[in-house]
């Protein structure tokens, strides 16, 4: 911690120029412009002065810089995360009838996209170390129906892929990674998007890599995968104006991936800084009761959220809030338990962990740019609540 210091005295600063000291938030993408800003401004520019909008050459190039950033083949642009998730899923055949394995603790995303397929979410519980699909309770809830399981890498955690491709596998299922949170995670050194059969992307602007609006990626090694999303996200095209399957408009613009192809040059530097904060918070934090979050073995995590757990969690939210210190909490209600998903589906069966969870966590401020200073006064403020209370 202590070495860190003299190297964030520079951006510690700027901060202390450029933005309200007394106030800390859970993330500042004002700060991660102003760190790329001619890169950007260039990139942007580019775009504007060529006069070509949609799935041009900026998304060709995304898609073959993404594909190669994530060890894949293939990586198809759509509009974002959510249809990522809906146009893998059609892609792989998956609709009315079928059954898809996922998690209740998760983006409310993931289980619409099931939805919008007219397949059926059926939703189980999690590792409460880690946050990702039990797979003793993924194996328990295969049926006759299951066509599909949509393992999600959440806060940037990476699923236990191995034993889930491996139940998979022998039970003859699609994978579909949910890696809208965790871009550069990986298992055994291999990224996560390269384990399923495809894997959906979110660029939601607030992600580990996102945009400067709504974007989302499916990718995949499986050549007619790709290119069934590919006539999928427009129109169900083959050739231009010639529909040759029922599609939709889910397209990623040229903007969105300028922009993109800027960040991606980051996005290794910029994870690597989110870990380095994660440990920062760790040494911090070791000695309070809060429950710290834990990477998997032979795993990298990319902290899309460095999330805490207490049974006092929301006195502790307030308390840090009076003190200019902004969190959140994902997520506040499990997907089973929110009024459509609970009228609809009733009980899915006991989801113990994931209620539990819920009640309990707590996402502390993340993002490269948070110095030292920062961590420092957070985790004070932490400390003093639990000397107080
Ligand atoms: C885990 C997860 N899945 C899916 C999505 C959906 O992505 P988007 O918002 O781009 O549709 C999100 C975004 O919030 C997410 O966090």
């Amino acid at each position: 911690m202590k070495g860190l210091r003299g190297l964030w005295i520079f951006t510690a600063s700027i901060a202390s120029i450029t933005g309200n000291m007394n106030e800390i938030p859970i993330l500042d993408l004002k700060k991660q412009y102003e760190s790329i800003r001619p890169e950007m401004d260039s990139a942007i520019a580019k775009v504007l002065k060529k006069g070509s909008f949609i799935l041009g050459e900026e998304v060709s190039a995304f898609e073959q810089e993404f594909a190669a950033y994530c060890g894949v083949s293939y990586a198809i642009g759509v509009a974002s995360g959510t249809d990522a998730l809906q146009l893998a899923l059609l892609a792989g055949g998956i609709g009315t009838g079928d059954e898809v394995i996922t998690t209740s603790h998760t983006a409310t995303a993931t289980v619409a996209a099931i939805e919008m397929t007219g397949a059926h979410p059926v939703l189980v519980d999690i590792d409460p170390a880690h946050y990702t699909l039990d797979p003793l309770k993924f194996v328990q809830a295969i049926s006759t129906r299951t066509r599909a399981v949509i393992p999600v890498h959440l806060y940037g955690c990476p699923a236990e892929m191995e034993s889930i491709m491996e139940f998979a596998r022998r039970n003859n299922l699609l994978v579909v990674e949910d890696c809208a949170q965790a871009h550069g995670a990986s298992v055994h050194g291999k990224k996560v998007g390269g384990w399923g059969d495809m894997a959906a992307f979110s660029f939601y602007p607030t992600k580990n890599l996102g945009a400067y609006g709504d974007g989302g990626a499916v990718v995949t090694n499986d050549s007619a995968l790709a290119e069934k999303v590919r006539c999928l996200r427009q129109y169900g095209w083959k050739e231009r104006y010639i529909s040759s399957i029922k599609g939709m408009n889910s397209r990623l613009d040229e903007l969105q991936a300028g922009i993109l192809r800027v960040k991606l040059r980051h996005l290794d530097e910029w994870n690597d800084r989110r870990r380095e904060r994660a440990r920062c918070y760790r040494d911090f934090l070791l000695d309070t009761e809060l429950v710290l979050p834990e990477t998997p073995p032979n795993s990298e995590h990319v902290f899309h959220q460095f999330v805490v757990r207490h049974s006092r969690r929301d006195e502790l939210r307030v308390y840090l809030k009076k003190r200019g210190i902004h969190t959140l909490v994902h997520y506040p209600v499990p997907v089973h338990l929110q009024p459509f998903y609970s009228d609809r589906f009733g009980k899915p069966g006991p989801l113990d962990k994931t209620e539990n969870v819920c009640e309990t966590i707590l996402s502390l401020p993340m993002f490269p740019e948070l110095t030292s200073t920062e961590i420092d006064r957070i985790c004070d403020r932490i400390h003093e609540f639990f000397r107080k209370v």
